[in-house]
């Protein structure tokens, strides 16, 4: 973590918590945050709930004037049109959606995205000024066939190819470490998302490199926030199974308070 890179925890969801559900656990999110007196100017916090949840949460966010941020796990990489079942980055900017979560391993894999759909999906966002939260990562064949940070650059020079200086997010998330309970150990996530640093510097210059926040996912918890925050390129981390748990999440979001 580098002090000038303001630290991001965001939370993906997946497919938990219909619009009620997500309702109430908003509301008592914030709740614990406020009463532990959280700085979200030091540490900023994101939910990425289902899209059918993301009206009720603008609602209760914009009328409670929450501090959260928040975004879709998807975008279409069309703005609109005969494109059944997707949602336009237009409809997220509408609802308030600051991000949007690009190319997650569950989305490679389940739904064939290809890196040229994760770059096409990278470009609607920033046609519709969503900051991209794009996802890279091996598998476990991957990691023995070519080592560990191959598969990741690649992902993501693929994800950017062709595509001038923004503000992105990345988020480094081994398939190996992702709800088995197996989180990669503080080096072997902070030789990856350093890897993914200079290759964005190669792409876009050592000022957009150092500027952009890399974010590491996969098993995080209350119990190893802290060892991984405290690498110099790792600015956050993108949380599953453990952001649907509410003093679970609160206290990852307060990793600063048991860095030490
Ligand atoms: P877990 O935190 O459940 O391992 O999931 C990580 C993830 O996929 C976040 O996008």
């Amino acid at each position: 973590m580098a002090v000038d890179r303001r630290p991001l925890i965001a939370g993906n969801w997946k497919m938990n918590f219909d619009h009620l559900q997500a309702i109430a656990f908003t509301q008592k999110l914030a709740w614990t945050l406020r009463d532990a007196n959280h700085d979200y100017a030091t540490t900023e916090v994101a939910i990425f709930p289902p899209f059918t949840d993301l009206r009720s949460i603008q609602n209760l966010i914009e009328g409670d004037k929450f501090d959260l941020a928040y975004g879709g796990q998807d975008v279409s990489s069309h703005d609109a049109g005969a494109y059944t079942g997707e949602v336009s980055g237009s409809f997220l900017k509408a609802l308030g959606a600051s991000y949007v979560l690009i190319g997650h391993s569950e989305r490679r894999q389940y739904h064939a995205e290809t890196d040229e759909i994760v770059r096409a999906k990278v470009e609607a966002s920033l046609r519709h000024d969503l900051i991209p939260i794009i996802c890279v990562g091996e598998t476990e064949s991957d990691l023995e066939q070519f080592g560990p940070s191959a598969v990741p650059v690649a992902q993501l020079r693929a994800a950017l190819s062709g595509i001038a200086e923004k503000d992105i997010v990345i988020a480094y998330e081994p398939v190996w470490a992702i709800g088995t309970g197996k989180a990669a150990t503080d080096e072997q996530a902070e030789q990856v998302c350093g890897a993914l640093r200079t290759a964005l510097a190669e792409a876009w210059g050592m000022a957009p490199a150092e500027s952009t926040r890399i974010l590491y996912g996969g098993s995080v918890k209350a119990t190893n926030i802290a060892a991984l925050m405290r690498q110099p390129n790792i600015d956050g981390a993108l949380v599953g199974g453990a952001s649907l748990d509410i003093s679970e999440f609160a206290s990852i979001c307060r990793f600063l308070k048991h860095v030490v």
